[in-house]
């Protein structure tokens, strides 16, 4: 896209042919308002707009007084427990999309717990330097901040949430105490449509919810179909940090001066054109022995299904060899996924420290750029079928909590 430079100053030597001169004129106008488009695009998101004209969607409930709120409490699956012991990434994500899901269906703003929990057996580093992945070493523990996860901002374009930290929760509180009855109610086991149409509930300022003691998710289970709004499973997975995003996506930050252009390469690009596979392990790979002493697993095939000459045989026939193949495991033995390299150029999030390092301080963020990486690629490998369309490494299902089977290694 180099301007000429002709057009763009250098000394002409005489008019130029009218034809020639009007081309250029065209390409030199194509090229500007690109160069707009591009720095419009990278600089000026819609929020910023938003912010420039003076409001943001977070202050929704100052502008608009009117406006109720939901609270379902101050931590996702895992209340009175401590953080440790709290679910991992996707099984939070579930429980806050039922809340979601609940503030959109009534009308109401959700306010989200500020913090989310880090659970420890989700969180040990050493995936972005696999030579030091014996000493698991942890990352940040305990809890990190909910919107070093998540665009409170963007994801309020949908449903309009805040957080319950200190300056506007409190406001809240003490608005709802001044009304009195109408201020707030309790409310525990109330179906979410008698909530929307009792008029004793829906007319309180804020509804605070005692969400299921074992997980906010179980709030889903038996919606029924007129009651339940569905967000689709990708919602919370793209609603992540612009941090995040933009070292995830195609993005160009383009520096003009005296016709110089900088452009940084993120991960997408660096990529190219690429396909990826998740190779959950670890977590997933819990045997016990029954008391006959025999190896059980609630997945019998996962372990030998994730291991690299099953994954080669398996994605053979969806995944042509010299593509580039994006892995996202919680696998740690260094160079584990190696014997796939014969046959496919491979990359991890490892491959990318530079762009990762400093951004990155749990591994629910790393797993929230990953996430975006597997989203973008051509041809995408689950571990195991969530849905139809889905194509994955191992055909046992997923939902397992009580059939326990011996694992099996052989090719059957
Ligand atoms: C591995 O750990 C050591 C000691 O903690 C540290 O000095 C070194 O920089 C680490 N290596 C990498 C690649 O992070
Ligand atoms: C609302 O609350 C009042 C007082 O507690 C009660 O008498 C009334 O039946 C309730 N209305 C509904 C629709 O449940
Ligand atoms: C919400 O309800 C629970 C249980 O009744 C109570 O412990 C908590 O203090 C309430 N929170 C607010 C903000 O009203
Ligand atoms: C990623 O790093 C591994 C070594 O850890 C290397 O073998 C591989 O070629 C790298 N991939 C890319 C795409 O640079």
């Amino acid at each position: 896209m180099a301007i000429h430079p002709r057009i763009t100053g250098g000394r002409r030597q005489g008019p130029l042919p009218l034809k020639r001169a009007l081309l250029a004129a065209i390409t030199f106008a194509v090229a500007v308002s690109v160069l707009c488009l591009l720095s419009l695009t990278d600089t000026l998101s819609f929020t910023d707009t938003l912010t420039f004209l003076g409001f943001t969607p977070r202050d929704v409930d100052k502008r608009e007084g009117n406006r109720k709120y939901l609270y379902w409490g101050t931590r996702i699956d895992c209340p009175g427990k401590h953080c440790g012991s709290c679910a991992g990434l996707g099984h939070q994500e579930s429980s806050l999309r039922c809340a979601l899901e609940e503030a959109l269906f009534l009308d109401r703003i959700l306010v989200m717990p500020s913090k989310m929990c880090l659970s420890s057996v989700h969180n040990t580093k050493g995936i972005l330097h696999s030579s030091n992945a014996t000493s698991k070493p942890r990352w940040e523990t305990g809890s990190c901040a909910m919107d070093s996860l998540y665009d409170l901002d963007l994801m309020s374009r949908t449903v309009p949430v805040i957080l319950d930290n200190p300056r506007s929760w409190y406001e809240i509180i003490s608005r709802s105490t001044k009304l009195g009855e109408a201020g707030v109610v309790d409310v525990q086991g109330v179906s979410r449509v008698e909530l929307k149409e009792n008029p004793n509930y829906s007319s309180a300022l804020l509804i605070n919810r005692t969400a299921s003691p074992l997980a906010w998710f179980m709030e889903c289970k038996d919606r029924t179909k007129r009651s339940s709004v569905m967000l689709p499973y990708t919602f919370l997975p793209t609603m992540a940090t612009k941090k995040l995003r933009d070292a995830a996506n195609k993005h160009r930050s383009i520096l003009f001066s005296a016709s110089k252009f900088l452009y940084f390469l993120q991960m997408k690009e660096i990529l190219g054109d690429y396909d990826a596979i998740h190779v959950r392990r670890g977590d997933l790979l819990k045997n016990r022995k029954d008391r006959f002493g025999v190896e059980r697993s609630l997945h019998p095939h996962l372990d030998r299904d994730t291991r690299p000459e099953f994954i080669k045989k398996r994605i053979a026939r969806w995944i042509q060899p010299g593509r580039t193949l994006f892995i996202a495991s919680n696998e740690r033995t260094p160079g584990f996924f190696s014997p796939l390299s014969d046959r496919y150029r491979l990359a991890y999030s490892s491959n990318f420290s530079s762009i990762l390092d400093p951004i990155i301080e749990n591994n629910y963020q790393l797993f929230m750029v990953e996430r975006l990486i597997m989203q973008g690629a051509r041809t995408f490998v689950k571990t195991m079928k969530e849905f139809d369309k889905d194509i994955a490494l191992c055909d046992n299902p997923k939902k397992n909590t009580k059939d326990w089977q011996k694992p099996v290694y052989t090719d059957d």
